[in-house]
């Protein structure tokens, strides 16, 4: 069990992923979710654009304005005590270096943020690094991008073929060699976000990517059973079988570190 009361940085994340600790990552956008995923140890608060779809009801995360992000990330950041806060860069606010670095010293200074969080891979790697050159520490999303949904026409599986996973691969070793601290991996094969898991030095986050990851990410609203008239493969929901919400979170930190969640009926 980590230290339940000093605050997770993203070197000790790094010390996590050496030490074989499972790492706990769910969304919040507001103060009271916020202190409930604290208490329970959740070690990760990502405040996810996926707040344009489950708190403004969009049927996309594109919705989600920096000024949104801003807002919900000092609802987050005042409340947390232990857990990291990471902020999502919403659509079109990283598409240079500098508008990269506006956008999340916004998110550091006025959102109380301590990493944040970008969309794709080679691509992306001067953002990176020019943010990281800044003291802004940064986290990768690779696999299934919400923010091009428009351009992959569906919330489906990526990299299925041998192709697109030898690009997952290379992308995800370059955001490494370009600075990112840590890997949101979503909607991947099981076996090969494994493989990347172990190739990489930094901690890999895994959200319909297997069990193999260094650790687990899911939508607050997902995992409470709210929100979606299907419910996606890699969702579980926590709610079911636990009496209340501190419980369904309590429930999920203790899946994600025991190793327990996600099993093959969550993967790919
Ligand atoms: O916006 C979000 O909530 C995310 C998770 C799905 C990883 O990026």
């Amino acid at each position: 069990m980590p230290d339940s009361n000093v605050k997770v940085t993203a070197p000790r994340l790094a010390r996590m992923k050496a030490g074989g600790e499972k790492i706990a990552v769910l969304t919040a956008y507001d103060a009271t979710f916020a202190t409930v995923l604290d208490r329970a140890g959740v070690d990760v608060i990502l405040v996810g654009d996926s707040l344009g779809m489950v708190v403004q009801g969009a049927s996309t995360t594109l919705a989600a304005s920096l000024d949104d992000m801003i807002y919900h990330s000092r609802c987050v950041s005042r409340a947390a005590g232990r857990a990291l806060i990471l902020a999502d860069l919403p659509f079109m606010t990283y598409h240079t270096p500098d508008a990269a670095a506006q956008s999340a010293a916004r998110l550091f200074r006025e959102g109380g943020a301590s990493m944040v969080k970008l969309e794709g891979g080679k691509a992306r790697c001067d953002i990176v690094r020019f943010l990281v050159a800044q003291n802004m520490p940064v986290c990768g999303h690779l696999g299934l991008l919400p923010q091009s949904i428009h351009a992959l026409g569906g919330y489906h599986m990526q990299a299925g073929d041998d192709e697109s996973a030898a690009v997952l691969i290379q992308d995800a070793l370059s955001l490494q060699e370009a600075g990112a601290s840590l890997l949101v991996l979503e909607c991947v094969p099981a076996a090969l976000a494994g493989e990347i898991s172990r190739t990489l030095k930094i901690p890999v986050i895994g959200i319909g990517a297997g069990a193999d990851c260094d650790g687990q990410v899911l939508v607050l609203h997902d995992m409470l059973g709210l929100g979606f008239e299907r419910r996606p493969r890699f969702v579980k929901d926590f709610l079911a079988d636990s009496g209340s919400i501190p419980g369904a979170i309590a429930a999920y930190v203790e899946a994600v570190r025991s190793g327990h969640f996600p099993t093959a009926e969550h993967s790919y």
